[in-house]
């Protein structure tokens, strides 16, 4: 089985000094930057937009895997192109146009990803995923970091690796809300490639070394 990706998300880093939150890509093996962008009307919260992203982008080189939890996102996309995007997820209950919202990233440059709610049924999925490159299945319901994790999520894990193989997929397979160094082994075995882990990671008194953990949990 292959090492997941581990994307730390930055949500809950210590904004009053990101230079040293973002020590963290220079010095760990965390893979990607998971940037959660909030509006207060998609979700119940706002988290932070282009000007703070930008400064962020300056701190690392590493990919900017970006979860947009915004209504009418197809508006912003070339301003989170510009602000650093290497991937932008979708929600794809805010998307009524999912097929041209995700032409329209994939035109910019950038990967494309759909991200999806807990209570959302994974066939939703049929006929976008062959068109996307990653999903990420919101194992919170999204909005706040440092909640727990909804179990009923590994079916859904199952039920999109099933979804992926009919539908010849490539998508990745991301995992985000509640993970911790205590499930991230199931998730990995369920089918998880991807995990987001952000209180997990930053909220510890040794942000590299956990993230390390993340990457060589022993599968
Ligand atoms: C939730 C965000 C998550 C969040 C994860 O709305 O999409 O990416 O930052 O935080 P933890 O790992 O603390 O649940
Ligand atoms: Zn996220």
């Amino acid at each position: 089985m292959a090492k997941p990706i581990i994307a730390p998300s930055v949500l809950s880093s210590d904004f009053s000094d990101l230079k040293s939150s973002f020590r963290l890509f220079h010095e760990s093996e965390a893979d990607w930057v998971h940037v959660d962008i909030m509006d207060g009307r998609f979700v119940p919260n706002i988290s932070f937009g282009f000007p703070v992203m930008s400064v962020m982008r300056k701190l690392t080189d590493k990919f900017f895997d970006v979860h947009l939890m915004i209504v009418e996102p197809e508006k912003y996309l070339d301003e989170f192109k510009k602000a650093g995007a290497d991937q932008v997820s979708v929600h794809i209950e805010a998307c009524p146009h999912l097929h041209r919202t995700i032409e329209q990233i994939h035109h910019l440059g950038l990967k494309a990803g759909v991200a999806i709610n807990p209570h959302t049924p994974i066939a939703i999925l049929e006929d976008i995923l062959a068109d996307i490159d990653i999903v990420c299945l919101m194992s919170v319901n999204p909005g706040f970091g440092g909640q727990s994790f909804i179990e009923h999520t590994y079916q859904k894990i199952e039920q999109l690796v099933k979804l992926r193989d009919k539908t010849h997929s490539q998508a990745l397979i991301e995992i985000d809300g509640g993970v911790t160094l205590s499930n991230a082994k199931k998730l990995i075995e369920t089918g998880a490639d991807v995990l987001v882990a952000g209180s997990a990671i930053f909220k510890t008194d040794d942000p590299v070394a956990t993230a390390n953990k993340f990457k060589n949990i022993d599968i």
